[in-house]
């Protein structure tokens, strides 16, 4: 089998590993936008492109007879590339421009919940204009957010009280998302825990992963600028410590209807992993957003895991017999740190070389924005390397996995506060405060 990975972050060379360990006959190809070393040793290709061209992709599937694709990244997602690529009989993992459209659209997605499970919304109005804002938020009063209606790398979302200090401020920005011709929402600000719940799913079925918690902020103890995600953990429940049972099923509940509504509105069925973002609160599991594809950082915590055949799972996917898997991952706590360029988010230095040499665990090592030049590892200017470690326990992971990453050599910085007990345990209090 001929299987293309399109994307090259440590997301998909954490997918690289996981079809690396399937026993099928495969040949590994990947498309991305960076020469990643660890996508360079397990695919016979690698080539870096245009990832948002559809044509590209579509070309080079055909020259070397791709048989799988498995899509990354939300943009090629949201670009169509499942479209072209299943036109051509090629057999994909990610759903199509339409339906992908749950995480490219905030409305639609905030939209098919409103007709479905109304509940698991947070109160919100879609905006094109100026026209109500002022009054929707003063019925939301100083709990608010702010939300660009489309893809913009987690950019887009500002919250009251961290980025928007008054209602001035959020007219503002408001204007400004007019001026850039978008429309936006403006919602509720949702209290309590966040979580990260992801679901295979063949269009019908879905078989449900570990739930995770991922780390946004840049800094220890949850402070500075808003990341693409410093780092995860899971549980060896596959739960997490601060969510009850009724939480989870709530959680895979959500994704099951959301799946369901899906099917209905386009017929074929969402194929691919589906991806809620969800809120513990005091009245229960709340929806912040979907994505269309597996999570990053979270994809390295639930694919160390697996203990299932990956191919497998993604033949099952495509071909819409999900239901007769059985789907397992080890009953262990994970804990997954990323090593950032310093000076990222806002201004990451780039060029400058880094050494993982002296990593005891290479399997828990994914490389991300790197690139080989020379023979060196070099910053490509966005997230470098992260590891994973698994343990009985979440703070037994932890300590493995905090030095793991001090090995890294170069201007790199990372969360040392990412799964230890103290942090961990300041989330269970809080859930205890406001249940
Ligand atoms: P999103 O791009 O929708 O995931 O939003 C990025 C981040 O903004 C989320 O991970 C949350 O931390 C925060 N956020 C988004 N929507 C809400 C909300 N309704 N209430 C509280 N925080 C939110
Ligand atoms: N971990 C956040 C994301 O993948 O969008």
């Amino acid at each position: 089998m001929n299987i293309l990975i399109v994307g090259s972050g440590a997301r998909e060379h954490a997918i690289a590993k996981a079809v690396n360990r399937s026993t099928a006959k495969k040949t590994l190809y990947c498309l991305g936008t960076n020469q990643n070393p660890g996508l360079q040793s397990l695919c016979f290709d690698l080539q870096t492109i245009d990832i948002n061209n559809n044509k590209t992709i579509s070309d080079y599937a055909v020259k070397n007879k791709i048989n799988l694709a498995i899509i990354g990244p939300e943009n090629p997602l949201a670009n169509g590339v499942s479209d072209s690529l299943m036109s051509l009989g090629v057999k994909v993992v990610g759903p199509t421009k339409d339906l992908a459209k749950i995480e490219s659209s905030k409305s639609f997605a905030r939209k098919l919940f409103q007709q479905t499970m109304p509940d698991v919304n947070p109160k919100h109005s879609v905006f094109e204009s100026m026209n109500g804002v002022q009054r929707f938020l003063q019925e939301l009063g100083s709990d608010f957010v702010i939300k660009y209606d489309g893809l913009a790398g987690g950019k887009g979302v500002k919250v009251s009280g961290d980025h928007l200090h008054s209602h001035q401020e959020a007219l503002e920005y408001c204007d400004q998302l007019i001026k850039k011709g978008g429309s936006f929402i403006i919602e509720e600000k949702l209290i309590g825990e966040e979580f990260s719940l992801m679901s295979f799913c063949d269009g019908v079925s879905l078989k449900h992963m570990p739930a995770v918690q991922d780390h946004k902020r840049a800094f220890d103890g949850d402070l500075g600028p808003n990341t693409g995600g410093m780092g995860t953990y899971s549980d060896a429940n596959h739960s997490l410590p601060f969510l009850t049972n009724g939480e989870i099923k709530e959680a895979q509940k959500i994704n099951e209807t959301a799946a369901a509504a899906l099917k209905e509105k386009s017929g074929v069925g969402y194929k691919g992993v589906l991806y809620g973002g969800f809120m513990a609160t005091s009245t229960g599991v709340k929806l912040i957003e979907y994505n269309a594809r597996l999570g990053d950082p979270e994809a390295m915590n639930v694919l160390t895991l697996l203990d299932t055949d990956f191919i497998d799972i993604c033949l099952g996917i495509t071909d819409g017999v999900l239901n007769n898997k059985k789907i397992s991952f080890l009953k262990k706590a994970s804990v997954c740190k990323y090593a950032v360029p310093n000076g990222y988010p806002n201004k990451p230095i780039k060029e400058k070389e880094i050494s993982t040499e002296k990593i005891k665990n290479k399997d828990g090592l994914h490389f991300a924005s790197v690139n080989i030049k020379e023979n060196k590892l070099m910053l490509a200017g966005s997230r470098a390397v992260a590891v994973v470690a698994t343990a009985s326990t979440i703070a037994a992971a932890e300590a493995v996995a905090e030095k793991e990453i001090c090995n890294i050599a170069g201007p790199l910085f990372h969360r040392k506060d990412i799964g230890t007990t103290a942090l961990v345990e300041k989330k269970v209090n809080h859930m205890k405060e406001i249940r």
